[in-house]
């Protein structure tokens, strides 16, 4: 495939390909859960439920429209300041996510990862997740990120621990840390940069999500909350995606 000039307009390319023609790289910041409850007098938990409903259509969607990369924030590492309640009821809803959605991923072509410190769940989702990754571990059509118990700063520090590691093994020499090796030690090593990070609900922030990946990644925020995400509101923020010139430093534009 011959790669499009870095400034050519998105709308030259098939509509799910990326700058270079590659599949695009979607991430999703998806809030707005509780204010969706709130707003109708219904309990919490019952807004993060509709949530989960809202990943399932969006995974549909998705891999309908044709994008290679999802990375779904579903579990901040700040999340677990919340209270005990409401994160039994996240972990619940996600076991359960996992549990009854996994043939359908599997079935859809979908290649679930989790990315995030996984061990700080319990045991029983855990599990979930291992079960999830495996059996869908040789799809290829969507691969599907779930970032769960995940901040940014902490995956930069770790990678940053790691490679203070190798340095005081002896194995690595400081001046050999660059950018590339920094990048190869982040949970995402296997994965592009995201392309467009869409956040629903209003809000116009990161929340810590992917800071090393999102250098040059497009923004669309949308006024929806996140239950009430629809295929159209993906298709809304993939076209405002190719309305936008990407320069990436370089171009005239
Ligand atoms: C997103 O919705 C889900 C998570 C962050 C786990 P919120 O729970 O943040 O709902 P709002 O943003 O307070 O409405
Ligand atoms: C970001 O939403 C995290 C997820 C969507 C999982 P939050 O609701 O936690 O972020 P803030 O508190 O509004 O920044
Ligand atoms: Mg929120």
């Amino acid at each position: 495939m011959t790669a499009a000039p870095l400034n050519q307009p998105l709308a030259a390319l098939p509509d799910a390909a990326g700058p270079q023609g590659g599949p695009l790289h979607v991430g999703l910041i998806m809030d707005g859960n509780r204010r969706w409850a709130k707003a109708r007098g219904l309990p919490r938990a019952l807004g993060h439920k509709a949530g989960v409903d809202a990943v399932r259509r969006t995974v549909q969607a998705a891999a309908d429209a044709g994008i290679g990369w999802l990375t779904l924030f579903a579990f901040s590492s700040e999340n677990w300041q919340r209270s005990a309640d409401e994160v039994r009821d996240l972990t619940g809803l996600l076991r359960i996510y996992l549990r009854r959605e996994v043939n359908t991923l599997a079935k859809n072509g979908v290649r679930l990862r989790v990315i995030g410190e996984r061990d700080r769940f319990g045991s029983e989702t855990v599990s979930a997740i291992a079960a999830a990754e495996e059996a869908t571990a040789g799809n290829t059509r969507l691969n599907l990120t779930v970032a769960l118990s995940y901040g940014a700063r902490a995956e930069i520090a770790a990678a940053a621990r790691a490679l203070a590691a190798q340095v005081a093994a002896g194995t690595l020499a400081p001046g050999a840390v660059d950018e590339a090796m920094l990048t190869r030690h982040l949970a995402t090593r296997d994965m592009p940069d995201p392309d467009l990070i869409i956040r629903t609900s209003g809000e116009q922030r990161l929340s810590n999500f992917l800071l090393w990946q999102a250098a040059y990644a497009e923004f669309v925020f949308l006024d929806v909350l996140w239950p009430d995400f629809e295929a159209a509101h993906l298709d809304q923020a993939l076209a405002e995606y190719r309305r936008r010139v990407r320069r990436f430093g370089v171009g005239s534009g």
